[in-house]
């Protein structure tokens, strides 16, 4: 059986780090770069013109205007490829900082105020990533990984699986958002393995998997290689989703904690190894692995309800106490790992731990298993068993309803702020001011209207 439920069942304190981007508020107003009615410190985003020793010299004039710095960050620029940007914070509010601005405009090709406000509203706040690239801070926040397995797992006596592990770990270890996933070359005994799993369970699919899964299976076999024979590369699989419903792969060396794995799902990230399980246990695995991945999760990511369902869950785990993240985990188990759903007055599996297992997803749809309404208040709090298939499955009448009633129930949840995804900047924003809630009306106003016209030209 493929199982997470170790990531399901330890949670790492709320303690990743402080994210410097992750605090600061936009308050840039045109010309007019001050925000008024700041009363925190500042932070300056500025690319410099193309010149020997501009930055030393620009960074002289805070020290001539008295401007103690406290953090100076430069990083590859967005705006204009092949040049840097660069990000310096002071203690100071941008109402002192108006005569270091004027100069610095000289020397700037562009810049931004970025303030950080100090209310207490903010500091109550858990850090958890804002942007995309944050989710880089958790490669290295891993359970398990590379060839550290455990005395009974099928590799742990098979010193060149356990090389093989490491390697796998290695790339996910160095990968950083943004960049291609390395392609690999699989060993003929992997893709043996790969075969084995895909053959069994390609019959299945069709009388057990629902009905999206089966529309996008065979257009991942005709577009991303997905054969008996071959195993997918990742980088191509995470391009097809991408285009399907903004999901994207990254590789991750082994086990997340429930909090950083359920965060990448608030980015339409999906966190996915890229080893293969040993080759004396192909229908098992104590972990998952890429077949795994590739056959129990991915094709559902490509759907759009059940990828706003699976962003749905992650968007509400971001910030929220270590209790409630154990019963985001437990939902998440029970629907996207094990989840059966109604259609067309039949049962279907639609969770990827039964849709890459073939015992289980034979076993879940017999008169074996007990099966239970999805409803979020009790399903959180079901225990589960981990080495054997699962007594209880919870049945949903369709993605949209599972989503709903997540939504209804999470309002008890105390939680004293509420987070947006803003998809064109990939980051999460926190609505807890003002301003934010006004730049979010106005995008509703925009879809409004778009909806309105169309509308109008239907009828
Ligand atoms: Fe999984």
């Amino acid at each position: 059986m493929d199982c997470t439920k170790a990531a399901n069942k330890r949670s790492l304190p709320n303690d990743a780090g402080d994210g410097l981007e992750g605090k600061l508020k936009k308050a840039y107003h045109g010309n007019n770069y001050m925000k008024e009615d700041s009363d925190g410190c500042t932070s300056i985003c500025f690319g410099l013109k193309e010149e020997v020793g501009i930055l030393a010299r620009t960074l002289k004039l805070f020290e001539e205007r008295g401007v103690n710095l406290t953090h100076i960050e430069s990083r590859p620029s967005k705006r204009i490829p092949g040049s840097y940007e660069f990000l310096v914070t002071s203690e100071a509010p941008p109402t002192e900082l108006e005569d270091t601005l004027d100069s610095l405009k000289d020397r700037v090709t562009y810049h931004q105020i970025l303030s950080r406000s100090h209310d207490t509203k903010d500091a109550e706040i858990p850090w958890f990533p804002r942007k995309i690239k944050d989710l880089d801070e958790f490669a290295n926040h891993i359970l398990n990984a590379g060839g550290n397995l455990e005395s009974d797992h099928p590799g742990f006596t098979d010193p060149v699986y356990r090389e093989r592990r490491k390697h796998f770990a290695d790339i996910a270890y160095k990968y950083r958002h943004g960049e291609p996933i390395p392609r690999v070359t699989y060993t003929e005994i992997e893709i043996k393995t790969w075969n084995t799993i895909f053959t069994n369970l390609s019959d299945l699919f069709k009388t057990h998997a629902c009905q999206e899964f089966n529309y996008v299976f065979p257009l991942l076999m005709e577009n991303c290689g997905y054969q008996p024979d071959n195993i997918p590369q990742l980088e191509d699989v995470s391009n097809f989703l991408k285009d399907c419903t903004g999901f994207t792969l990254r590789p991750v060396a082994g086990l997340l904690s429930s909090r950083d794995f359920l965060a990448g799902l608030a980015f339409r990230v999906f966190h996915s190894t890229q080893y293969i399980r040993h080759p004396s246990k192909p229908m098992f695995t104590p972990e998952p692995d890429v077949c795994h991945e590739l056959l129990g999760h991915v094709p559902l990511f490509a759907d759009p309800k059940f990828a706003q369902f699976s962003q749905e869950i992650g968007l509400l785990s971001l910030g929220a106490p270590d209790e409630y993240i154990q019963k985001l985990a437990t939902c998440y188990w029970f629907t996207v790992e094990f989840g059966l759903c109604r259609q067309n007055g039949q049962v279907k599996a639609y969770g990827a731990a039964l849709l890459s297992s073939f015992g289980e997803l034979k076993y879940c749809l017999s008169d074996e298993p007990e099966i239970r309404p999805f409803d979020p208040e009790k399903t959180a709090v079901t225990d589960y068993p981990v080495t054997k298939f699962q007594p209880i499955y919870y049945l949903a009448e369709s993605f949209e309803d599972a989503k709903e009633k997540l939504r209804t129930w999470t309002k008890k949840i105390e939680r004293p702020f509420s987070v947006r995804y803003n998809p064109y900047t990939q980051s999460v924003e926190v609505l807890d001011q003002k301003e934010s809630l006004k730049d979010m009306v106005t995008s509703i106003k925009g879809e409004l209207s778009i909806l309105t016209e169309a509308l109008d030209k239907i009828h």
